[in-house]
């Protein structure tokens, strides 16, 4: 029996993009900073109003195209989004009905920066016991409402104004979470593969609930009664808290193992896999898991110079990139391998 495989994809990045000058704007940091230490030059924001549903159903819509199928063949939707639109219900009921395909189930995961590989395995396990036969994967993130300022006219330069003091100390409390982040989506279309020894062939998983709080978001949770508090506003719990130098020894030491473990379980080399497609955290992160797993430069593809870390959509948007450009051929052996909060952390291994 094959595993699933992907039919079409695509993806989705909101406005004019912001460059880490722009962000000098407002907090103190700089181009010479953020450049080297994580590889990023700008990112996209989703504007006011516009959420990880609707970045979503865009990058789906034009996965649907791309894959050439009626939208009403889609019978489950796998969504992926740590901004979900509401505190509840989930975001990937709010896809399907900008879709037009209400009635679909849709499965939410919260997987973070980590959902791709776990998303794969669950609508691998819905295809394999017939739930499903066409599923919609859509993963998307709008972090704009958890950003450190509110000067977002001075952010995109439509504004001279210097910002206040204080609004500079606020950003530049949360400079280093702040500056990786970037709003975007991709999708994909999933069917079962026709051709035996393609599709998905497995994936290895892991979570660790001890590292929880390593990056959290400590505002607005059913740990506090009532769950959302003057109190979180004014400590600013709204925004993300990151233990940076933890995950990032997290990322490098844990990803190269999950990917060796995954290929000696499927009897293949690492060297044998066509494209490793990491999750877009930091490119430090996935230089250190490169040279760990000996591999060439060009394996590991990186896009993170233009969107940031868009969260549950980095490894999405760079796959429809590489399909789109030709560079990911039918029948390449991909390993798409993230780590992110919970921590959860894996690998998906896949002949396209
Ligand atoms: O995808 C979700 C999971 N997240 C990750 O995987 C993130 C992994 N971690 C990282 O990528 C890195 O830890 C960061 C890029 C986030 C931060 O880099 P770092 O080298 O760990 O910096 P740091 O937070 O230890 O800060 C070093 C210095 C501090 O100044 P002092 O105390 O040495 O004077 C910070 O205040 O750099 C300062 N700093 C900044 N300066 C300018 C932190 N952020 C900035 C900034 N601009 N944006």
């Amino acid at each position: 029996m094959t595993g699933v495989t992907i039919i079409g994809t695509g993806r989705y990045a909101p406005g004019k993009p912001v460059t880490n000058d722009d962000l000098a704007r407002v907090m103190d940091t700089s181009d010479a900073w953020i450049h080297p230490r994580t590889g990023i030059r700008q990112r996209h924001y989703a504007a006011e109003g516009e959420t990880a549903s609707d970045l979503g159903a865009k990058a789906a819509e034009r996965a649907i195209e791309a894959a050439g199928i009626d939208r009403a063949e889609i019978d489950a939707i796998v969504c992926a989004t740590m901004t979900a639109d509401y505190k509840f219900p989930g975001s990937g009921g709010l896809v399907g009905a900008k879709l037009g395909i209400q009635g679909v189930p849709a499965f939410d995961l919260s997987a973070q920066c980590a959902s791709i590989p776990f998303c794969l395995q669950m609508a691998n396990g819905l295809i394999a016991t017939g739930a499903a036969r066409t599923i919609l994967l859509v993963a998307a993130d709008a972090h704009a409402g958890f950003m450190p300022w509110t000067d977002w006219d001075v952010v995109y330069g439509e504004r001279d104004d210097v910002v206040s003091e204080e609004a500079r100390a606020q950003a530049t409390r949360h400079r280093g979470l702040a500056v990786i982040f970037g709003d975007g989506a991709g999708a994909m279309i999933l069917r079962r593969a026709e051709v035996e020894g393609h599709g998905f062939l497995g994936a290895q998983l892991h979570t660790d609930g001890d590292f929880a709080e390593d990056i959290a978001l400590l505002g607005g949770g059913f740990r506090s009664r009532p769950f959302l508090t003057h109190e979180m506003i004014d400590q600013e719990l709204y925004v993300p808290r990151m233990a940076g130098r933890s995950l990032f020894k997290h990322a490098v030491t844990k990803l190269p193992r999950v990917v060796r473990e995954l290929c000696a379980r499927h009897e293949c080399a690492v060297e044998d896999v066509d494209w490793m497609l990491a999750h877009q955290a930091n490119d430090r992160i996935n230089n250190a898991v490169r040279e760990a797993l000996k591999l060439p430069p060009e394996k590991v593809p990186s896009n993170i110079a233009r969107y940031g870390n868009t969260s549950s959509a980095t490894i999405a948007i760079l796959l429809d990139e590489l399909i789109r450009d030709g560079s990911i051929q039918r029948g390449q052996l991909l390993c798409l391998f993230a780590l992110g909060a919970g921590l959860h952390w894996g690998a998906a291994l896949l002949r396209y």
